[in-house]
């Protein structure tokens, strides 16, 4: 049966302004996303019709809590819904992208689920479909559909793709712990600022970093404060922000030799749990 092997990238925020609580729960927002070298691997394999979805996790381990799917299984039951057929397949994810990271992990699985079903089931869904499929999965998904750097508003999900071609070395760092985005976004209003912290935008050749939810995100987590901080303080470093809702938290290097030494040099300072990673923006 034929089958196909997808990449599905992580994102960064380079910046991301909340601008605003709306009436339906969710933020509005200004950011700019760029796909990232780190990449999750989908393998989907069509099956003779009725065997129906079978979904299998490598690299990872994930056990649903009661009534949860996860984002692949949500996209491929949304896209059998929208083309009117069930969707007979085997989808394998090898995950690298950690979760609850704010690199857009699951985001972006479901966006390949969505791209490698529509390519291999012959529905060619034109984009604008795949894009409406994409926004009613997650606020970040469309995005991933694009998969190139983008201007993003309203919740995240309206995309303007921006014509640069900056590829930025980077090393992310996320402590063993998880931050859920929905508690990132309720505490965004109420949050203290952390004295001696730097959240102020940093001007950049490439435009201004600069994440609203490091406040949030901060006060309840301040190890992760330090870490931006000790970021900064390194030579490598040219800008150091939170990745989306964290608990990543990115560099942008000054050049693209000194990544592996500088997360070295990371994991001593934050302890052997600290999972880094070193590429660049793609
Ligand atoms: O859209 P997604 O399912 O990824 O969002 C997860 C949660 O994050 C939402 O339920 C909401 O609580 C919060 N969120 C928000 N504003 C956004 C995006 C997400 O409040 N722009």
């Amino acid at each position: 049966m034929p089958s196909l092997v997808l990449q599905a990238p992580a994102k960064t925020n380079l910046s991301l302004r909340v601008l605003g609580q709306r009436d339906d729960g969710y933020h509005e927002i200004r950011t700019c996303m760029a796909p990232l070298s780190l990449a999750d691997s989908l393998q989907i394999e069509l099956l003779p019709q009725g065997r129906g979805l079978q979904f299998s996790l490598e690299g990872a381990d994930w056990t649903p809590k009661p009534g949860e799917v996860n984002l692949v299984e949500k996209a491929a039951r949304l896209f059998g819904e929208r083309v009117k057929r069930t969707v007979d397949a085997r989808i394998t994810l090898n995950k690298r992208i950690p979760s609850g990271a704010g690199l857009g992990g699951g985001s972006s699985d479901a966006a390949a689920t969505l791209r490698g079903l529509n390519q291999l089931s012959g529905a060619g869904l034109d984009e604008k479909s795949l894009l409406e499929l994409a926004a009613a999965i997650g606020s970040d998904v469309p995005f991933f559909i694009h998969g190139k750097l983008c201007e993003c508003s309203g919740r995240g999900e309206n995309i303007t793709p921006v014509a640069d071609d900056w590829e930025l070395p980077i090393v992310l760092l996320k402590p063993a712990f998880a931050v859920a985005t929905p508690e990132a976004y309720a505490r965004w209003k109420s949050s203290r600022k952390i004295p001696g912290v730097l959240y102020a935008p940093q001007l950049c050749p490439w435009g201004e970093m600069v994440n609203d939810l490091e406040t949030a995100v901060f006060s309840k987590y301040p190890v992760l404060a330090r870490m931006k901080m000790w970021l900064l303080e390194q030579p490598e470093t040219h800008a150091a922000i939170m990745s989306g809702s964290g608990s990543t938290v990115l560099a942008v290097l000054s050049s693209q030799f000194g990544g592996e030494n500088l997360a070295a040099r990371a994991r001593e300072e934050f302890g052997p749990s600290l999972w880094t990673y070193v590429g660049q923006t793609v």
